[in-house]
């Protein structure tokens, strides 16, 4: 079966289109599917409702099989920030290397004990028949005291997985697409799909 991504990040669709092609699925960009302009504004308070908000748009556009993934880092010193600002933490403009100096800041001399975070993922697919299936998916580690590896994108070099002693950027897109908070979401996504007795592969 293929999915529309309904998003423009290339390392998500990478992620995304990797482990759900071991589920069956093909994953199409939206450029692929002559969607490139389209650009929601993520401007709801939940993962869930931006999720919802982006596959509704595409699925809306193209009336095609639509997956869309709305995700963030929330930090227990912070109160659960970046959150759903996780993109633009460092305001207008913010590129990965200012969100992760801004994260280091604020976070400065705590010790290990005290980073504690986690990833949250929330994947809709929304099915050519309009049922929808919202899925959460989240990933436990700690922030690191530097970035650590080139690999990944946004807080992959500042994360480590619990379970570990390397970042995500360490680790490599084959460990990171087995334990991360979108291949939970999407391991979630795979057994609803069973559960309901949708066919795709
Ligand atoms: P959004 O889902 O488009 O709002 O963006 C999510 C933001 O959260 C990304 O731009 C990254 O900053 C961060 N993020 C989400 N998932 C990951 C991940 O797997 N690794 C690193 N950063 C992530």
């Amino acid at each position: 079966m293929i999915a529309v991504a309904a998003t423009r990040n290339r390392h998500k669709i990478e992620e995304i289109g990797a482990i759900m092609g071991a589920f069956g699925f093909t994953l199409q960009s939206q450029s692929e599917a002559g969607l490139e302009a389209i650009d929601v504004t993520e401007d709801g308070d939940t993962f869930e409702a931006n999720s919802l908000k982006k596959a509704m748009a595409i699925y809306q556009a193209c009336g095609k099989t639509t997956v869309a993934d709305d995700s963030g880092l929330m930090v227990d010193a912070l109160d659960g920030a970046p959150g759903v600002y996780s993109a633009r933490f460092s305001g207008e403009g913010a590129t990965d290397q200012s969100n992760n100096e801004k994260l280091l800041h604020l976070l400065g001399n705590l010790p290990l004990e005290e980073r504690s975070a986690k990833f949250v993922a929330v994947i809709t697919l929304i099915l050519e028949s309009g049922e929808k299936i919202v899925v959460r998916g989240e990933c436990p580690g700690t922030i690191l005291f530097a970035p650590k590896g080139e690999g990944g994108f946004g807080y992959d070099p500042l994360f480590c997985p619990e379970g570990y002693e390397e970042s995500f950027s360490e680790l490599g897109s084959e460990i990171k697409n087995k334990i991360s908070h979108r291949a939970k979401a999407l391991q979630a996504l795979d057994a609803e799909l069973k559960r309901r007795g949708v066919a795709y592969d």
